[in-house]
């Protein structure tokens, strides 16, 4: 049975995926690369440096030369884009369906974990009013290697306390839903089916997420 569930928080719990969208656009306008919506899905659950080295590789030089303090200081900037973008969000940006599925789990005695790539999670969390529905927030800095990898739903499930393939991790991208799967949990997306194709089970949208429904597709 399921004894765990493990949450990303970008595109799953708010819809902030599009202000990390807004912030790299912006900053790959600014160094004249290439950027849109498509190659976008590609930085869905990627850490910050990771993602602008995949925009920098859209460079004519693959952005080979670019020193690590350069590198910084428009990760720095794509960072301030996006805390701006984020400075007003509250509850009312939850997505619909989010809350009552954590009233399921609640009341049915489920831990919750937040495994988000993000170092603004805890923030987000904090304006969303929701720090104390979590039993347990990993650090994205404590781990040694981000999404695709494992490290971040092992480090959840080890903080919980519960074993891997008693837990469902909640993604809406391709790298989380691998991250997943590398766990050895059961993973569930959220959003475009063509995109999360591995994932075990799939809706296109939060509040299609039911405990009852999850459940029901629990290895099967
Ligand atoms: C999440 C988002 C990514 C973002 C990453 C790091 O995984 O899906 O788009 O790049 O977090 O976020 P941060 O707020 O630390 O730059
Ligand atoms: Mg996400």
């Amino acid at each position: 049975e399921i004894r765990a569930m493990i949450f990303d928080l970008d595109g799953v719990i708010t819809d902030t995926a599009k202000y990390h969208y807004e912030a790299w656009k912006l900053l790959a306008d600014e160094l004249g690369l290439p950027f849109d919506r498509e190659f976008n899905e590609q930085l869905k659950g990627i850490d910050r440096i990771a993602s602008l080295e995949k925009i920098l590789s859209q460079s004519p030089d693959g952005g080979q030369f670019v020193t690590r303090e350069q590198k910084q200081e428009w990760a720095d900037r794509k960072n301030a884009n996006y805390q701006l973008l984020i400075e007003r969000v509250d509850e009312s940006e939850l997505l619909p369906g989010i809350m009552d599925l954590f009233e399921d789990l609640l009341a049915a005695g489920i831990p919750i974990g937040l495994a988000s790539a993000s170092r603004n999670a805890r923030t987000l969390l904090q304006q969303l009013k929701l720090v104390s529905r979590f039993d347990v927030i990993v650090d994205p800095s404590s781990v040694a290697q981000g999404k695709p990898a494992p490290d971040i739903f092992l480090k959840a499930a080890e903080e919980l306390g519960v074993a891997p393939h008693y837990c469902v991790g909640v993604e809406d991208a391709e790298a989380g839903i691998q991250a997943i799967k590398r766990a050895g949990m059961f993973a569930v997306g959220v959003g475009d089916a063509d995109i999360l194709s591995t994932a075990d089970y799939i809706v296109s949208e939060t509040r299609q997420l039911s405990l009852e429904r999850i459940n029901s597709h629990f290895f099967k």
